[in-house]
């Protein structure tokens, strides 16, 4: 299309151009990241192109120039201007190999790549085969090791946190009790957050062994006796089984109980405040190392401070779940 640049395009040698991508599940705020990027690599006197639809459209050389006007009024989408994408075929050393060429083919300088963990693989393999890649972590389920945030969790967070509450509404005019799956993949983050934010009686993570009885049924009798006559019971997808877990606690406590899978509704939605700024310094963070020549880096949050790290150190470290909130949340829980 119109757009689209052209099959034979070469980069202008006398001019760094450098390419941003979004792959894997989309987050809001990636749009924010893009802008950024883009915004400041531009500034510096780069050239940038987007990559569409992940890894798979740098395979396919599905580019476009970005420019200022490409990425201006794009911070409130939810989504991603560029399309995203899980690629198979990059995920194999040809695949990899096949994408190095292309970009230095193409004279691509670097590539900023913003996705989860299994994107910041690609961009480490990507790097070692010598195309400077640096990662912006982008993904609802905060499940980055090594980085305290990840673009998209806050507004996942707080669009979860409306749809319980609005759980809440039916389950107590009708009083039942709610058994609600949450996305986070492996990571039981989401779940926690919004399970506090609304004062949920379960919250079921992956990160904590239960037993049905002591952790379910047991929790639901105690908040009942302390006259609770609804029950929220927030469970991470990576516990999954909702509608087991749900007839289960019918059969065991009598209560009336419906279970309700969110699914992908919890990815869409314009970006908080928060996203969109946390996005913003990583985007412009992405540019300045990239201008800077630097390669194989991911950008992260530590400390409350947006810094960078080795990839394959960033991904080999331990993400570390807030035990502590979580027993804290549940003693509020009747
Ligand atoms: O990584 C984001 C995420 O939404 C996870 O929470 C979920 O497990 C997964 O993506 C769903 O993937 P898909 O969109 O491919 O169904």
């Amino acid at each position: 299309s119109a757009h689209c640049l052209d099959e034979n395009f070469v980069a202008d040698p006398q001019q760094k151009t450098v390419a941003v991508l979004t792959s894997g599940g989309d987050a809001p705020g990636m749009n924010a990241a893009i802008r950024a990027f883009t915004k400041t690599a531009i500034a510096n006197g780069m050239k940038v192109i987007g990559i569409r639809h992940g890894y798979e459209g740098l395979l396919r050389k599905d580019f476009i120039e970005l420019d200022y006007e490409k990425v201006s009024g794009i911070s409130c989408a939810g989504g991603t201007i560029l399309h995203s994408s899980r690629s198979k075929e990059f995920n194999t050393p040809e695949g990899v190999a096949k994408a190095a060429k292309i970009c230095k083919d193409l004279g691509i300088h670097g590539i900023a790549v913003i996705g989860g963990d299994g994107s910041f693989r690609g961009a480490r393999d990507l790097a070692n085969a010598g195309i400077n890649c640096v990662g912006i972590p982008g993904t609802i389920d905060n499940d980055i090791k090594c980085s305290e945030y990840t673009v998209g969790f806050d507004t996942a967070n707080n669009t979860v946190m409306r749809l319980l509450d609005n759980v809440r509404d039916t389950s107590k005019s009708h009083d039942r009790c709610f058994v609600i799956e949450v996305m986070g993949r492996s990571c039981g983050d989401i779940a926690l957050q919004t399970g506090l934010a609304s004062e949920a009686t379960v919250i079921l993570v992956p990160e904590v062994d239960f037993e049905f009885k002591k952790d379910i049924i047991d929790r639901i009798k105690a908040a009942q006796d302390n006259g609770e006559t609804h029950f929220i019971v927030v469970v991470a997808e990576g516990i999954g089984g909702v509608d087991r877990i749900s007839s289960q606690i019918e059969k065991f406590t009598g209560i009336d109980t419906r279970y309700v899978i969110l699914g992908h509704i919890q990815r869409g939605g314009a970006p908080t405040l928060k996203d969109r700024v946390i996005a913003s310094q990583m985007g412009i963070y992405a540019a300045n190392l990239l201008l800077n020549d630097k390669s194989n880096r991911v950008i992260v949050v530590r400390g409350g401070k947006v810094v960078d790290m080795d990839i394959s150190e960033a991904l080999n470290s331990e993400k570390s779940f807030d035990y502590k909130l979580y027993n804290e949340t549940l003693n509020l829980g009747f």
